[in-house]
């Protein structure tokens, strides 16, 4: 029998603590923040280019919407990019007023530019840190508040249910204990899905986990297949892979092949700066043909260190000088579109259940995002969704508490070499181009895996949502944004439309039955 003990608080429960998460916790005021990483770990804190903002001249926020909503494949929500965008000079003053120190340039927010924007709009923090100033603010300023209570390296394992509402989450505490935490609302701000690649730019700990556990307890999840691939990560042994930003491309660099032809000139007219998943496509394509690709940014010379500080420390880390030479890159999982799926103010399809950040999917994307929007709809969703928990705070506990029964069932670790063939089968199969025997083969293969998977405790989130990719990519017969099917290559008009996806919800047993209360 397992022994967990049980805790009730008055205040909602967040789980994670990226730039969605800390805002939420932040504009709640008064929460429990629960984060399987040290607080402020995960995607936000690598972040590099910066946070989209139509604060410049000339600029505003209907040209950013309409920017978001023209790279979005023909899924962006206007709404959505209209609610978004409007918010986004009041956020940044928001963080500014925390203590955030953006890049300025006489005596206003310097703006970068990057590709899909038609103004410069991107507010950065020591060139290419912003996610570490970002997470410092937010960070210290959570600290700071003593009614905000954190609970580090808690790892949660499922949602609970009291009949059709989410009241809570099981967790696994820093010494081992499970842990049943109910309240009012439970707010998802876990991160993306970029470990089921082997080759991505996210951190180990953002597994898919929020939307995993989300699936397991019956939520609509939306347009799961649409992926974003970076054009350019360093090849190295490193994982995840380093970024090298878009900014650098922004700021003239090119990309090259080992002849020093550079091929991108012949693929778009916008040459490096064309759309993400054309340039992703043009680098891998050439990398599974066994061609090396390289971007050159020597042109900054000795100015690079001072203008790109993070990309110059990862590439002399991986040997490489890139005032002298040229850096070897790749394509690389960067950023899941879909998620959770959710309305205007983070409420997904579970009553008590919010989702914000990369893990849910609120429409803004579509099915390809622009560059740097991302921090931006977590902190506007970040304080939309604390807003909403704040206002429906109402905890209904007459029906017999439920979670998944697998959540019982999971050992301390994952089996590393099955999460290894897993990560590599969806890379080969499931990547920047896709084909139905593929597809077919990897679900095939998944099903082998599963035994091996589905006991970890990341191990099994890695499975739900690669079953969950597969399922959405095969049904999309077509080619648009971030999922590129190469037997399907062109857009069908017919298919403009979100894939909505309800996973079997998990078998289920209730707490009491299990329990040995503390
Ligand atoms: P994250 O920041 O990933 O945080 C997730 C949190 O959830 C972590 O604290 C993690 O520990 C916790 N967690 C996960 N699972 C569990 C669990 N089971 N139990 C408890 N806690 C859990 N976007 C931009 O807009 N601009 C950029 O310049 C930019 N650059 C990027 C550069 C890199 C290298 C990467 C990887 C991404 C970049 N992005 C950028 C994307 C952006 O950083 C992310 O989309 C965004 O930070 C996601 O924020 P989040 O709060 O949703 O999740
Ligand atoms: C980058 O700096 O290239 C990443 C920006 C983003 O993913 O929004």
């Amino acid at each position: 029998m397992t022994e967990f003990f049980e805790v009730r608080t008055a205040d909602p429960i967040v789980i994670g603590s990226g730039v969605a998460g800390l805002t939420a916790a932040l504009g709640l005021g008064s929460c429990l923040v629960i984060t399987k990483t040290a607080l402020a770990e995960g995607s936000s804190r690598w972040a590099q280019g910066g946070i989209a903002a139509a604060v410049g001249d000339g600029d505003d926020a209907v040209q950013h919407a309409a920017d978001t909503v023209a790279v979005s494949g023909g899924l962006g929500d206007p709404l959505v990019a209209k609610l978004v965008t409007a918010a986004a000079a009041e956020r940044i003053d928001w963080l500014q007023g925390l203590g955030a120190m953006f890049d300025r340039k006489d005596g206003k927010l310097a703006l970068g530019r990057e590709a899909g924007h038609k103004r410069h709009r991107i507010i950065h923090a020591d060139g290419d840190a912003t996610g570490a100033e970002l997470m410092r603010t937010l960070r210290a300023a959570t600290i700071a508040r003593p009614q905000i209570d954190v609970w580090e390296d808690t790892l949660a394992l499922d949602l609970i249910r009291r009949g059709g509402r989410v009241t809570g989450v099981l967790v696994r505490t820093r010494d081992g204990r499970l842990v049943a935490i109910e309240g009012p609302a439970v707010i998802l701000a876990t991160g993306g899905i970029g470990r089921v690649y082997a080759q991505t730019t996210n951190p180990a700990e953002v597994t898919g986990d929020g939307t995993a556990m989300a699936g397991r307890a019956g939520a609509t999840l939306l347009d799961p297949e649409f992926v974003q691939f970076h054009p350019t990560a360093l090849v190295s042994p490193l994982d995840p892979m380093p970024l090298l930003t878009e900014a650098l491309r922004g700021a003239g660099a090119v990309l090259v092949d080992e002849s020093g032809n550079r091929y991108m000139m012949g693929e778009h007219p916008d040459a490096e700066l064309a759309p993400r998943d054309v340039v992703a496509r043009a680098n891998w394509r050439r990398r599974a043909a066994g061609t090396a690709v390289f971007l050159d940014a020597t042109h900054l010379g000795d100015g690079f260190p001072g203008r790109f500080p993070t990309v110059f420390a990862a590439a002399m880390d991986a040997g490489i000088n890139p005032r002298r030479e040229a850096m070897p890159v790749n394509a690389a999982a960067h950023y899941h579109m879909g998620g959770i799926q959710v309305d205007e103010h983070g409420r997904t399809s579970l009553p008590g259940l919010y989702a914000i950040g990369e893990t849910a999917a609120t429409r803004l994307h579509g099915a390809n995002r622009l560059a740097s929007n991302s921090l931006l709809e977590g902190l506007v969703f970040g304080a939309r969704a604390a807003a909403d928990a704040a206002r429906r705070g109402d905890f209904v506990g007459f029906e017999p508490a439920m979670v998944p029964l697998s959540a019982l069932n999971v050992d301390d670790a994952d089996d590393a070499a099955a999460v290894t063939a897993l990560r590599q089968l969806m890379w080969d199969n499931v990547g920047v181009e896709r084909d139905a025997s593929g597809l077919l083969a990897a679900r095939a293969r998944l099903a082998t895996l599963l035994p091996r998977l589905e006991r970890g405790p990341s191990a099994r989130n890695l499975a739900t949502v690669s079953g969950v990719v597969i399922a959405a990519a095969l049904q999309r017969t077509e080619s648009r944004g971030g999922h590129y099917r190469s037997d399907f290559p062109n857009r069908d008009p017919a298919r403009r439309h979100h894939t909505t996806y309800r996973p079997i919800p998990a078998a289920t047993t209730t707490l009491q039955a299990a329990t040995v209360a503390a």
